[in-house]
């Protein structure tokens, strides 16, 4: 895994994390990767130090109001960035009913990744610069994490000024996707890791911000109990009816569309058909090193998990996902 390996376990070393992460249950993951548990969540050591640093630096409050996206990853983060850059870009129609996409200022998806238009914070903001200075990104501010909820800022959720979107996928195509991405970033001699140990490890908790289940639930109570704080969105949902769920994010970002005619401009121009294609994303590497700017973008379906689960890991996520959202009011449509 290369890069990726030297990217996700080193550390900056200083006796405070080296400290922190000897007293940490750890877990290996992907045969190469550390994970440690901290705060109900794995991280590597890497993310770790820059989650510490996320928290004692970031400022949500005062003027600045800010929309914090947030996500697990292989849920519908690439397409919740694009949709949500591309809609705070919309500017005011000229007779004050609803935004509209200025086709004289140049789409910011022709020149960028997706994440690179909104950094997740944790993982790229925070990981080479544990000051950096945001005071002179404008208001609204757009920022991305994969952090849980429990583990946010007190200021992010309690500031008035801040929003929170979280985009949800169901368990069983998130996993397929994880495998597919990681397997993308593995050399020809490392092949393909075994889906029956990464499966196990999905189900156990074991990745990179596991468990799912935990996360999804922080976010989902948090929008039953301040839907005007907290956003909740499903992929599955989106990918069915896009323009109902794109009219929605956009009046939540404080940006109502004009007419259903940009709101099906901002469909297109944020679909994964288009965005795969588009040269930014099809050559280079992305902020993660051993990552590629393409892996981001695969089939984006529902259901893509038919093709690889085998009955047994059909029914043992099945069972997992109905007692893990027993009584929460949440649910997934698995198709
Ligand atoms: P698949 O691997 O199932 O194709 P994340 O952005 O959280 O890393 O999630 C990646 C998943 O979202 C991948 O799923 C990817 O193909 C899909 N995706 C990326 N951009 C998309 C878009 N614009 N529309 C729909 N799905 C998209």
């Amino acid at each position: 895994m290369g890069d990726l390996k030297t990217l996700a376990n080193s550390t900056s070393n200083s006796p405070e994390i080296t400290s922190l992460l000897s007293q940490l249950p750890r877990a290996k993951w992907w045969e190469e990767l550390d994970l440690y548990l901290w705060e109900g969540a794995w991280y590597f050591p890497s993310v770790l130090e820059s989650t510490l640093a996320f928290r004692s630096h970031f400022d949500s409050s005062g003027t600045t109001a800010d929309f914090i996206l947030a996500s697990n990853p292989k849920t519908g983060t690439t397409w919740l960035k694009a949709l949500a850059s591309y809609i705070m870009n919309c500017t005011r129609n000229n007779d004050g009913g609803g935004y509209v996409i200025d086709e004289n200022v140049e789409d910011p998806l022709l020149k960028n990744h997706p994440h690179e238009l909104v950094k997740t914070l944790e993982c790229v903001t925070y990981l080479k610069n544990q000051t950096p200075d945001l005071s002179a990104i404008p208001s609204p501010r757009l920022f991305h994490t994969h952090l849980g909820y429990n583990v946010l800022l007190e200021s992010i959720k309690n500031s008035t000024d801040c929003k929170i979107v979280y985009v949800v996928r169901n368990p069983n195509d998130t996993f397929i996707s994880l495998w597919h991405f990681m397997n993308s970033a593995r050399t020809p001699e490392q092949g393909i890791f075994p889906i029956e140990e990464a499966f196990e490890n999905f189900c156990n908790g074991v990745y990179i911000f596991g468990p799912f289940f935990d996360h999804v639930l922080g976010y989902w109570k948090e929008s039953l109990n301040r839907p005007n704080k907290v956003m909740f969105i499903k992929y599955e949902e989106m990918k069915k009816n896009p323009r109902e769920q794109v009219k929605k994010l956009a009046s939540f970002l404080g940006r109502p569309l004009a007419s259903d005619e940009e709101v099906d401009k901002v469909v297109w121009r944020c679909s994964i058909d288009r965005l795969k294609n588009l040269e930014v994303n099809k050559y280079g590497m992305s902020l993660w090193d051993g990552l590629s700017k393409s892996s981001f973008f695969r089939i984006g379906t529902v259901g893509d998990w038919k093709n690889y689960f085998t009955s047994e890991m059909k029914e043992r996520l099945e069972e997992l996902t109905r007692s893990s959202l027993e009584g929460s009011g949440l649910n997934f449509e698995i198709l």
